[in-house]
């Protein structure tokens, strides 16, 4: 599949040119896969809309993760705790229309938003199938332990799906604040072992969220047919993701200090996230000389 040239105007603004260069194949878990298997880094950024959704893939981005972090993104909302799934979905389909739009071919990622899959397997299998029929190929719950069953549940019946551990957004009022998670060997060695059971559990891929750097590099080599995806976790991760408007230099806040502001020394969003996707398919970033915790 090929990027059409896209450059009409659309109910959102016009929609960036098409890529001349990513001539590539929709993005899937198999190509992952393969990606991993050669060495190549994955690269992952949020998207809440469609035209951001549509440059990010043009860039060459292989995977968007419409994150529960719209919350505080879009939303304006102190943390995640409030998101709903009807703004995930609402989101979600978003995102696929802009794909879509642009023949786009990035693997595409939607959060369970919290107290969406909690009281039971059945309920995350009913949100699940919300977020998918918006569009999503894949949703990404948060925890380790008690939602391994709900991974396998989801799993068998042909949902793919991304665990999260690590620092865990949803529980941030449960965690004491946004804090770095697993330093010492009791917490690392539950993380390990949650990792184990959610990869056994059949998640595809795993967020490793503000993890000592030796922890999820070591977790990265355990995890054969899991992809770890880093963001604070260092570089030793299969692949990277960041939130869109952190890269971007547009929070509302502060940047976390692992953040690098891609805007800078771009000329334009789609510069940045070109230069971001170079950064880590090179290994340039995460640095972690910059922020080993
Ligand atoms: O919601 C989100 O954006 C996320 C990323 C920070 C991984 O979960």
């Amino acid at each position: 599949m090929t990027h059409a040239p896209v450059t009409a105007g659309t109910p959102y603004g016009t929609l960036p040119p098409a890529s001349p260069l990513p001539q590539r194949k929709p993005i899937s878990l198999p190509r992952l896969a393969q990606m991993r298997e050669a060495g190549e880094k994955i690269t992952m950024l949020t998207a809440y809309d469609a035209t951001f959704a549509a440059v990010a893939d043009a860039a060459g981005v292989e995977c968007i993760l419409v994150g529960d972090s719209l919350g505080m993104v879009c939303q304006g909302l102190p943390s995640t705790v409030g998101v709903t799934l009807e703004a995930m979905a609402y989101h979600t389909a978003s995102v696929a229309r802009g794909l879509h739009r642009v023949q786009g071919t990035a693997w595409l990622i939607a959060d369970l938003p919290f107290g969406s899959y909690h009281e039971s397997r059945e309920q995350a299998l009913r949100s699940a199938c919300q977020l998918m029929q918006a569009g999503a190929h894949m949703v990404k719950l948060e925890g380790g332990g008690w939602t391994a069953p709900t991974v396998q549940f989801l799993v068998e019946r042909g949902v793919p799906v991304c665990a999260h551990l690590g620092l865990t957004p949803q529980t941030v009022h449960a965690l004491g604040g946004y804090r770095v998670q697993g330093k010492d060997e009791a917490a690392a060695r539950q993380l390990r072992a949650h990792a184990a059971e959610l990869q056994d559990a059949g998640a595809a891929m795993l967020v490793l969220e503000m993890v000592p750097a030796p922890l999820s590099r070591a977790l990265t080599a355990e995890l054969a047919h899991c992809h770890t995806i880093g963001i604070g976790a260092g570089s030793g991760t299969a692949g990277q993701v960041l939130v869109m408007h952190d890269m971007l230099g547009v929070n509302l806040g502060k940047n976390p200090k692992f953040v690098h502001n891609f805007m800078q020394d771009a000329g334009s969003v789609r510069g940045a996230i070109e230069a971001y996707v170079q950064a880590v398919k090179q290994g340039r970033f995460p640095d972690d000389a910059l922020h080993a915790w």
